[in-house]
């Protein structure tokens, strides 16, 4: 069997399997690349060559974990997340492209350097805010999964520049972090306990602990504004990841919280994916710390890619 004929084989079994993939070519290329560790272009121009029959089994293992629905970054092991390759695998939410608008979102308003990553996973947010803000940050990331923290500290180690870190702990959002930050940054579970189960049916393999928000979703997002703002400096921001359709509770959340300066990011897609929104400092109505001169110190500088868009900028009441 060649190459080619073994990825045509590999394709039409995802597309047939028990838990049909809606990318079978994608899949069964990185797939036989990753067992063959050969680059895409590789896998090319080995196209006619005979397989051999050892990788043949490692393919065909390979196709069956991906047909039982385990997503393709667990079985290569990697996942790409602003540009870096993050390690991730089984039990752990793969880092997904919208969520690079919530450290986008957070490097644009990022009012000074003690920052926490609130579920952080596989630590893709800390990392990425801790590689790219403009000045080395006083990061800290926090899961409640053991099997996370591990994972997000080994990210951290690998991919934090020297000078740069970030500190993993095991907490339960907050609790084990009392601050105060000046920014609590959190892509935290958000779909609702109906929509887990139905992913779950459908053969989604990521664990509920990092999909369900309980009844509404919004189960999490309700301690972390209760928990993190009252652990919010003076003109410090919560910035949040939800699903579009949440974005008006969350906002009256922020602002029943006190919070001020409401912002809502859209991702690539057009989605509202982050709401924001910034404690006031308790003598000013402006606060310095979010003055143009002092978000230019620590904010996004040069080579900064911006994919995202800041939808609207709101005073929101409380209702
Ligand atoms: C949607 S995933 C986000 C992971 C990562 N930040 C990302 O964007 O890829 C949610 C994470 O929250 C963690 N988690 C769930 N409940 C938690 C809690 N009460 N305290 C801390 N972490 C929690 C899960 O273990 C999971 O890693």
């Amino acid at each position: 069997m060649t190459f080619r004929e073994a990825f045509v084989t590999g394709s039409a079994r995802l597309a047939a399997g028990p838990v049909a993939t809606e990318t079978p070519d994608l899949d069964a290329r990185v797939l036989l690349g990753h067992v063959a560790g050969l680059s895409h272009a590789s896998l090319l121009a080995r196209w006619p060559e005979a397989l051999d029959p050892a990788l043949w089994l490692a393919f065909e293992a390979a196709l069956d974990r991906r047909s039982a629905g385990e997503p393709v970054a667990w079985i290569t092991g990697v996942k790409e997340f602003l540009g870096m390759d993050f390690e991730v695998g089984p039990g752990l939410l793969v880092p997904r492209a919208d969520t690079e608008t919530l450290v986008e979102a957070a490097l644009s308003v990022l009012p000074g350097p003690r920052v926490v990553d609130v579920c952080t996973g596989t630590g893709c947010v800390a990392v990425g805010l801790a590689t790219l803000a403009p000045r080395p940050l006083e990061v800290w990331a926090a899961d409640l999964s053991p099997l996370a923290v591990e994972t997000a500290r080994r990210n951290a180690e690998r991919l934090v520049p020297p000078g740069r870190g970030v500190t993993v702990v095991a907490s339960d959002l907050l609790t084990a972090l009392p601050g105060p930050w000046d920014l609590v940054v959190s892509n935290p579970p958000y779909l609702t306990t109906e929509e887990t189960e139905d992913r779950i049916r459908a053969g989604w393999r990521e664990p509920s602990l990092a999909l369900d928000g309980g009844d509404d979703g919004l189960a999490l997002i309700r301690r972390l504004v209760a928990e993190g703002v009252p652990r919010l400096a003076p003109g410090g921001w919560l910035l949040v990841e939800a699903a579009g359709p949440q974005r008006p509770e969350i906002q009256r959340l922020f602002a029943s919280a006190g919070l001020v300066d409401l912002r809502v990011w859209a991702d690539l897609a057009g989605v509202e994916r982050v709401v924001g929104g910034r404690l006031p400092s308790p003598s000013q109505n402006r606060n310095p710390r979010t003055d143009e001169s002092f978000r230019t110190a620590w904010g996004p500088r040069g080579s900064m890619r911006y994919n995202s868009r800041l939808l609207s900028s709101t005073s929101v009441k409380a209702r």
